[in-house]
């Protein structure tokens, strides 16, 4: 399979959307992102990803209930004072609903009984992110959200992921609501150092 954008455009093009159009994501494009997701790296090649696929209203409306909770919880509280408002805005949109109302929620999981838990999410997420890249380059919207993961056991039981499938991030798959611009970051540079820290690219 060809064709679609470069990756370097994918990379570039990279957003967080917490806003979905209500149209159906067909089962061979998960199947893509799940694919591309799954040639990720793990520790020892354990591959410890576990993905739900959860297109079931009822449970979407549960998962979305959990992240209600967490950001009511809290989280609001803690991100008011460190967000921009427009930043703000857009992520209790997402807290409140919009991530929820995406068609497809891809619950992603840890296994304990595959990998250690002193590198199993850095064995997960590297997953998620070509998870993300791969649904970019499809033209669907997605994030990598993890305010659902604070209700922990109720989280687990919502998808039924047995004791040794630790939640580590709930992804929104569906069509952009809006285009969104490109990402705003820091350019490289300011994070790179030649040699040894402190000496600037
Ligand atoms: C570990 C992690 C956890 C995140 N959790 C959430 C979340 O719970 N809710 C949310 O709306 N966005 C979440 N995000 C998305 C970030 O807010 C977003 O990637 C970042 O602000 C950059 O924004 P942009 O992608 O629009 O440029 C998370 C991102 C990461 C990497």
């Amino acid at each position: 399979m060809t064709g679609g954008p470069s990756f370097f455009d994918v990379v570039a093009a990279q957003r967080a959307h917490r806003a979905f159009r209500g149209d159906p994501v067909p089962d061979e494009l998960v199947e893509r992102v799940l694919e591309a997701a799954t040639r990720a790296p793990s520790a020892e090649n354990t591959q410890p990803w576990v993905f739900v696929v959860v297109r079931d209203e009822a449970r979407r409306t549960r998962i979305g209930e959990l992240t209600r909770q967490a950001w009511d919880g809290g989280a609001r509280e803690y991100a008011r004072g460190r967000l921009a408002p427009g930043f703000f805005d857009d992520v209790e949109r997402g807290a409140t609903g919009g991530v929820a109302d995406a068609p497809v929620l891809v619950v992603v999981g840890g296994d304990t009984a595959r990998c250690p838990t002193v590198t199993l999410a850095a064995s997960v997420l590297p997953a998620v992110q070509n998870l993300l890249l791969a649904a970019g380059a499809l033209g669907l919207g997605s994030a990598l959200t993890t305010l659902p993961i604070v209700a922990g056991d109720e989280l687990r039981a919502a998808v039924g992921f047995p004791a040794h499938v630790r939640p580590v991030a709930v992804v929104p798959l569906g069509w952009p609501a809006r285009p969104l611009g490109p990402p705003r970051r820091r350019p490289f540079a300011e994070s790179t150092h030649r040699d040894r820290y402190g000496t600037p690219w």
